[in-house]
């Protein structure tokens, strides 16, 4: 990889909006609590084995790797280290903001889901002191779990709202796109939107027109990954067609994609189609410990195989505040920090 590409890309301020925590968490992290839990007689091995191995891993073979991490994350002091650690990888990487998701977990004797709630936000709070990163929690939905784990997460996430609206934006809908019918699950999706969240849906990860039309309708805010909609990746002309007039902004995620074979290649990634006709469109990492990968690889990835030259990259990034969930007041920041760090390195009297 070109290393001016990548170094530019480093230093460019950028906005994370597709991150799961668990899936974020870095080996280096992820080696330091193992190491804890070794001494207390746990599986250890397993998980070495997991953070040496191989990353190129199917769809299927990435959900068994977050159970193999959730067995590990099973206290609320543990989630406190592992968000702080995460939030401070994606400042050391130049995020500027950050929208992290996660799905409430309780573990029995040891966490119950509110704690669980409570030591990511508690962590997101300490953040704020320690880096120059604005982070929010977007609250998943994993739908492998049912429709009555849904409603009590939602639930759950209404009360963090109420006592954490600067922090709490959003509803997440995740989890292995094999298992789970959307039919089920989009009156608490609904719900969800009356209640005043945001919509954050993954979508299309793999062939499904029906559900994906229906998620559509839904009309979120954001969709993740929109991977089968291109009659080129399995979809249909009708069904890109209904993508393209919703505007609906899409995170793109290309090592993930390219990693699980949900995509062919890099150069094979929808993000060409979505960019060239100028729909909204924001790079994110999904998992990038499972995935060895961060946001400045992915700016890097996109410049490389699609001939993107440092301006696109920026107004790439500057474009992604729109689709942000965050409040005006803070996106005209982020928009000011971006201006002003290209007026930086351009030198350029004044940047519109
Ligand atoms: P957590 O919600 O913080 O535990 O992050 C891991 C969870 O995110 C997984 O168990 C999945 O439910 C979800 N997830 C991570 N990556 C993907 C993806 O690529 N597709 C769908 N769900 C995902
Ligand atoms: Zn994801």
């Amino acid at each position: 990889m070109d290393n001016s590409t990548l170094s530019f890309c480093k230093k460019l301020p950028k906005l994370e909006l597709h991150a799961h925590l668990n899936g974020s968490i870095s080996d280096k992290t992820l080696l330091e609590l193992s190491q804890t839990l070794d001494n207390k007689g746990t599986n250890y091995d397993n998980i070495k084995q997991f953070i040496m191995g191989c990353k190129d891993r199917s769809l299927e073979e990435c959900f068994k790797m977050f159970s193999l991490i959730h067995s590990m994350t099973v206290s609320a002091s543990i989630i406190r280290k592992v968000t702080k650690d995460v939030i401070e990888d994606f400042a050391g990487d130049g995020v500027v903001y950050l929208e992290l998701r996660s799905t409430p977990r309780q573990v029995e004797g040891s966490m119950t889901k509110n704690e669980y709630m409570d030591a990511i936000i508690e962590s997101i709070r300490e953040s704020k002191e320690l880096y120059p990163i604005i982070v929010k929690l977007i609250v998943s939905i994993d739908r492998k779990s049912g429709v009555t784990e849904a409603e009590e997460n939602l639930e759950l996430a209404i009360q963090a709202k109420e006592a954490n609206p600067d922090i709490v934006l959003g509803i997440d809908f995740s989890g292995n796109p094999a298992i789970g019918e959307i039919d089920d699950f989009i009156p608490v999706l609904q719900c969800a939107q009356k209640s005043g969240f945001s919509l954050a849906i993954h979508c299309a990860e793999v062939p499904c027109e029906l559900e994906t039309k229906k998620i559509l309708q839904l009309n979120p805010e954001r969709l993740g990954h929109a991977t089968c909609i291109h009659p080129d990746a399995g979809g249909s002309d009708e069904l890109w067609k209904t993508l393209i007039e919703s505007k609906i902004p899409v995170e793109l995620c290309l090592t993930s994609n390219v990693k699980t074979s949900t995509v062919k290649d890099y150069r094979n990634h929808h993000f060409d189609h979505l960019y060239k006709i100028g729909h909204p469109i924001v790079l994110g990492t999904d998992d990038k410990g499972v995935f060895s990968t961060s946001l400045s690889d992915e700016y890097c990835i996109a410049a490389k195989t699609f001939e993107l030259d440092n301006d696109q990259l920026w107004q790439l990034s500057y474009d992604s505040i729109n689709y942000a969930f965050a409040s005006e007041y803070e996106k005209e920041k982020l928009q000011k920090i971006l201006k002003d760090w290209k007026q930086n390195i351009t030198g350029n009297s004044k940047i519109d």
